[in-house]
C-alpha cells in the first residue's frame, strides 16, 4: 500500500455545511477496503468514485484483502507474512472505509475473513479503537443495509469505532458511477456527505483523549 494524495474535487457552495471537514495539520490517512473480488464489481467502482472525491488534506489508499489466507488459529504463533502486512496497513491508517456488497443478507466471506485476520493473534487486534465508516452498493432497494448491519456488529465486537450516521446504502440503478469513477450528481452529493462525516469521525478519533484506551 502506498499513501498518495488525491486531488480533491471542489465542493459546490450550497453543499458547504454538509461537507465541511475539520482543519488538520497533518493529512488524514484513510484506508479503503472493498469487500468484492470481482473485477466488474460495482462496489469497486464506488470506491473509485471516493478516490476522485477525496477532500484536500485527506489521502486514500486501497488495502487489499484478496490474497489473505483463510484465518486459522493454528497459525497464530507464526502469523503468515501477508496477514502481518495487512495488519500493518490497518494500523498505519488513521481510519478506514469499507465498501462492500451484500451476499445472502450478510457480508461476503472474503471480508469476514479479513476481519478475522485483523482481529488476531489474540491480544493484537488491529481493529481496536480504529474509526471505520461503511458504504455499500447493491442491486436492490435495500442497497446493502443488512450487510452493513452485520458488519457493524462484527467490527463493534472487535472494538472498532463504527460511524453511525449517515448510513449510506447505494441502490445501484442506471450506472450511477461511470467507468472512470465519476459519480452522477445525485450520488456525488450523497458521497460528499459520506466523506465529510467520515473525515470528521476519523479526525475526532485522533484526539489524545482516547489515549487511555488499550487493546483487547
Ligand atoms: C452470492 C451472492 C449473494 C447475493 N446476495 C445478495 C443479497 O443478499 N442482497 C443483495 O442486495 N444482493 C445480493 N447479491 C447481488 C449483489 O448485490 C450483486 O451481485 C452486486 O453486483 C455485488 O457487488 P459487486 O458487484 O461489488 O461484487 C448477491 C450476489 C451474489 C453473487
Amino acid at each position: 500500500m502506498q499513501w498518495q494524495a488525491f486531488s480533491g474535487l471542489r465542493v459546490p457552495g450550497s453543499m458547504a455545511d454538509m461537507t465541511a471537514t475539520p482543519q488538520h495539520h497533518a493529512p488524514l490517512r484513510i484506508g479503503l477496503i472493498v469487500g468484492s473480488l470481482s473485477h466488474r464489481s460495482i462496489n469497486r467502482r464506488l470506491a473509485r468514485a471516493l478516490h476522485r472525491m477525496a477532500p484536500s488534506g485527506v489521502t486514500l489508499a486501497d488495502i487489499r484483502i484478496d490474497a489473505l489466507p483463510m484465518y486459522n488459529p493454528d497459525h497464530d504463533a507464526a502469523f503468515p507474512a501477508s496477514a502481518r502486512r495487512f495488519k500493518a496497513e490497518l494500523e498505519a491508517a488513521d481510519g478506514l472505509i469499507i465498501v462492500t456488497p451484500e451476499y445472502n443478507r450478510s457480508i461476503p466471506a472474503v471480508l469476514k475473513n479479513a476481519i478475522d485476520v485483523g482481529s488476531r493473534p489474540w491480544g493484537e487486534s488491529s481493529w481496536f479503537g480504529k474509526p471505520v465508516a461503511l458504504l455499500g452498493a447493491g442491486l436492490n432497494g435495500a442497497g446493502t443495509a443488512v450487510a452493513q448491519a452485520h458488519l457493524r456488529a462484527c467490527l463493534g465486537y472487535c472494538g472498532a469505532q463504527v460511524l453511525g450516521a449517515p448510513e449510506t446504502c447505494v441502490h445501484w440503478t442506471d450506472a450511477p458511477v461511470d467507468e472512470d469513477g465519476v459519480a452522477g450528481p445525485e450520488l456525488a452529493t450523497t458521497l460528499a456527505a459520506f466523506l465529510a462525516a467520515t473525515v470528521r469521525h476519523v479526525a475526532k478519533a485522533q484526539s489524545p483523549d482516547d489515549s487511555h484506551l488499550s487493546k483487547v
